[in-house]
């Protein structure tokens, strides 16, 4: 691990404005402050310093923004513009957001940490492509005629409504990428939407409020209120006004979701944690086997749901992959995000640092061993080493709970049926990878993996159109795909006499 300070990207002037200024909450198609006059600030995970300061909407601030978007929703022009004006809308906000990618690639490196030259190949075309796939959907959400077999002679048939007002919250790992994937698909669909962004990653999300309003999204469509989860976040979860929440984080705040929307029983969608176990053949292509392994659990410094973070290798190539996997990750070089050599950015936030950080300090007191990496790098911003543990089993916490920082834990295997079960010895469901050029085995196994994705020979494909979502605690619902325009309709059944 190499450390670099070098050649910082210089700061676009767009950048500088936007941090400069206290940012407002977006409500009813106007930037205000919050209720309270409160503000709380976001910080540079690189430094530890203050970034910017963003206004902190609690209760009454989603109370207005909720009345924004139930106003929008029953009343506004909102219901009455045609799919196709709908779908142009959205395209319009993904070549707006296309047009500032520079600007967006930078302020999420700065925000969140990873590094700039991800955001510009990952987070903003991701986006972007988010925003133009559900575009596309918006003139194609149907319903279906239905040869009823009751007596008489009827014409049924199904409609898809929007479900209503939409509450979505989302973390930090993928600021930009996890506000246009919930939103993209809900304006498609017709919905308004209330967005809480992370308290760790507010800004993106915020820039991206700014292109909202120049799109021209009628008032109320789209509110965006920043704060804290105990406060804003429950308060939009409890809200008996709103029909649905969608929300990506935590195991634990999803329960606690599930338990605040009993009150009107709003829809529930959620993304989860997950412990995706990523299984290497003894007969794999170890040449791509170690990197994909690798990538499995460095990339985005290992803040991924989905990271391969259980690695299973055959006795016979244990040591091999071992071996690459930790050449590999003693070559990261580590440093600012917008620093433009680093490969590895610092963790989101201190508390990340310090989570992880208790992780890999359970570890060695369970007898784990570090091949590499295992500590917490320099002492200024959140900065972990990649890590490879060894000598770990099904029963340490390094390897039942999720992590999420740049650590894997290694395992060997030897037999196929012991291996399927402790892969799926986990309470997690999200993902999972194998790495064999035997077909039959490749399939086989992937339909024993008890994941909602399974990747044969790769790791981390994800796409616009592909679903992905959990089994078991990883979550409820697909997001992505087609099937999540279902997270946002209701089926209605018109039954008619015709004769
Ligand atoms: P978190 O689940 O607390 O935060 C995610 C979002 O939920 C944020 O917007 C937060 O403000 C909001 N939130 C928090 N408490 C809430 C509540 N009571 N009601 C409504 N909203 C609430 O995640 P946190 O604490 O930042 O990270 C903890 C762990 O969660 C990570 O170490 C990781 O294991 C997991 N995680 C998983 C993610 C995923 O992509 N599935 C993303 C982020 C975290
Ligand atoms: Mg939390």
């Amino acid at each position: 691990m190499a450390t670099v300070i070098q050649n910082m990207t210089p700061i676009a002037e767009p950048v500088s404005r936007f941090v400069a200024k206290t940012r407002s909450l977006l409500i009813n198609g106007k930037w205000v402050s919050a209720a309270s006059g409160k503000t709380f600030p976001t910080y540079n995970p690189a430094t530890g310093e203050i970034l910017a300061h963003v206004a902190e909407g609690d209760r009454e601030d989603i109370d207005r923004a909720v009345a924004a978007a139930r106003a929008a929703f029953d009343k506004g022009p909102w219901r009455h513009i045609t799919a196709s004006e709908r779908g142009r809308l959205v395209w319009k906000l993904g070549d707006l957001l296309e047009q500032h990618a520079e600007e967006f690639a930078q302020l999420e490196s700065l925000d969140q940490g990873k590094p700039v030259g991800l955001a510009r190949v990952v987070d903003v075309p991701v986006s972007v492509d988010q925003l133009r796939y559900y575009a596309g959907w918006a003139t194609k959400i149907e319903g279906n005629t239905i040869p009823i077999s009751a007596r008489g002679k009827f014409l049924a048939y199904t409609l898809r409504e929007p479900i209503g007002v939409v509450g979505q919250i989302i973390p930090w790992n993928f600021p930009l990428i996890m506000a246009t994937l919930k939103l993209a698909p809900a304006l498609a669909a017709g919905c308004t939407v209330v967005l809480k962004p992370a308290e760790q990653t507010p800004l993106t999300a915020l820039m991206l409020g700014e292109l909202i309003q120049e799109v021209g999204f009628p008032e109320g469509v789209v509110n965006i209120v920043t704060g804290y989860g105990e406060t804003a976040g429950a308060a939009l979860a409890a809200h008996p006004k709103v029909d649905k929440i969608a929300f990506t984080g935590s195991t634990e705040v999803g329960k606690l979701i599930v338990h605040a929307a009993a009150g009107n029983l709003k829809k529930v969608s959620l993304e989860l944690g997950g412990k995706s176990p990523n299984i290497v053949f003894d007969d794999a292509e170890i040449d791509s086997a170690i990197p994909g392994a690798a990538n499995a659990i460095f990339f985005n410094q290992g803040q991924v749901c989905c990271a391969g973070s259980r690695l299973y290798v055959a006795d016979k190539q244990f040591d091999r992959v071992v071996d690459g996997v930790s050449q590999l990750a003693s070559k990261i070089r580590i440093g600012p995000g917008m620093e433009t050599a680093s490969q590895m950015g610092p963790l989101v936030s201190e508390e990340q640092l310090n989570r992880v950080c208790g992780y890999l300090e359970s570890g060695f007191s369970e007898g784990a061993k570090a091949v590499v990496g295992g500590a917490r790098e320099g002492d200024r911003g959140y900065f972990v080493q990649p890590t490879v543990l060894v000598d770990t089993n099904e029963t340490m916490k390094v390897v039942r709970e999720e992590i999420f920082g740049p650590v894997v834990t290694v395992m060997p295997f030897s037999d196929l049926d012991d291996l399927v079960a402790k892969a799926n010895s986990t309470e997690y469901g999200l993902a999972a990878a194998v790495w064999t050029p035997d077909i039959k085995k490749a399939h086989r196994v992937a339909s024993e993996l008890r994941a909602g994705t399974v990747w044969l020979n790769c790791y981390g494909v994800l796409d616009s159109a592909m679903p992905f979502g959990g089994y078991k605690q990883s979550g409820w619902g697909r997001e992505m795909g087609h099937q999540m325009l279902d997270l946002y309709t209701e089926t209605k059944s018109v039954c008619a006499l015709i004769s």
